[in-house]
């Protein structure tokens, strides 16, 4: 399954995609995690992105194209993938279909902005592995250590609120256009993601089946 995530910030693509990974045996391709890594290891590439991702604004197309195409290149990819993360303009998703590649849906995970604004503030990442958590909706079993690898857990530097009114403003103007891109092409799948984890994860999987 060629799978594409799309969503606000904070509507649980990356929590999705965990889950879907596992059930279909097909890589998450995460943009937003090569480049926080690609910041981690100070490479030429984050510091490029550094600017942009601390604002909540989008890192210029041409950088994320080449870290799609390198990546979708790598042989775990050959029977499938998730794409959570990528496309987020017209550009890119327009650079996906230059690649030649077609994907069997676009599923949007549908959740208000208000929603949006409580879950990123009590979201918690692990600076070692990156693993995720939230305060309220998924404690770690000790708190502020990351179940994985036992990793400190800290608040990521771009869920400040003014940031995450932005990533959302963003969100509306250049990503959401990509909804009607994928309706067009009959591949837009809409789910309700506004309950708790388990639900969506019902409503998701469920689509996906449906393909
Ligand atoms: P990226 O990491 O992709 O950030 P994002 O899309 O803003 O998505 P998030 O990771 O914040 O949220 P999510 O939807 O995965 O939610 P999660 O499951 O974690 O990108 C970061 C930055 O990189 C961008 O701002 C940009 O600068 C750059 N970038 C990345 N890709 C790019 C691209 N293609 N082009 C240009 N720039 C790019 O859930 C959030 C929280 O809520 C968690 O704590 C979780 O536990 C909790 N939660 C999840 N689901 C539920 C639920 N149903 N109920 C309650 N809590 C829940």
């Amino acid at each position: 399954m060629k799978l594409i995530l799309l969503g606000a910030p904070g509507a649980g693509k990356g929590t999705q995609a965990e889950i879907i990974s596992e059930t279909y045996k097909i890589p998450t391709v995460s943009t937003g995690n090569i480049i926080r890594a690609a910041l981690e290891n100070g490479t030429e590439m984050g510091l490029k992105a550094k600017a942009y991702t601390e604002k909540g604004e989008l890192v210029p197309d041409d950088v994320v194209i080449g870290i799609i195409k390198e990546r979708l290149s790598e042989d775990d990819c050959k029977n499938g993938f998730i794409l959570d993360g990528f496309p987020r303009t017209i550009p890119q998703a327009k650079a996906l279909d230059d690649m030649n590649i077609s994907v069997d849906a676009a599923l949007s995970i549908e959740v208000a902005d208000s929603e949006i604004v409580k879950r990123m503030s009590g979201r918690r990442v692990c600076e070692k592995c990156g693993a995720s958590y939230h305060t309220e909706f998924k404690k770690p079993l000790k708190e502020g250590v990351c179940n994985s690898c036992g990793g400190r857990l800290v608040i990521r530097k771009d869920d400040e609120p003014e940031t995450v009114l932005n990533r959302l403003k963003v969100f509306h103007e250049q990503t959401e256009p990509l909804k009607d891109f994928y309706k067009a092409k009959e591949k837009l799948l809409l789910v309700e993601g506004q309950d708790d984890v388990k639900d969506t994860t019902a409503l998701v999987l469920k689509a996906l089946s449906e393909l």
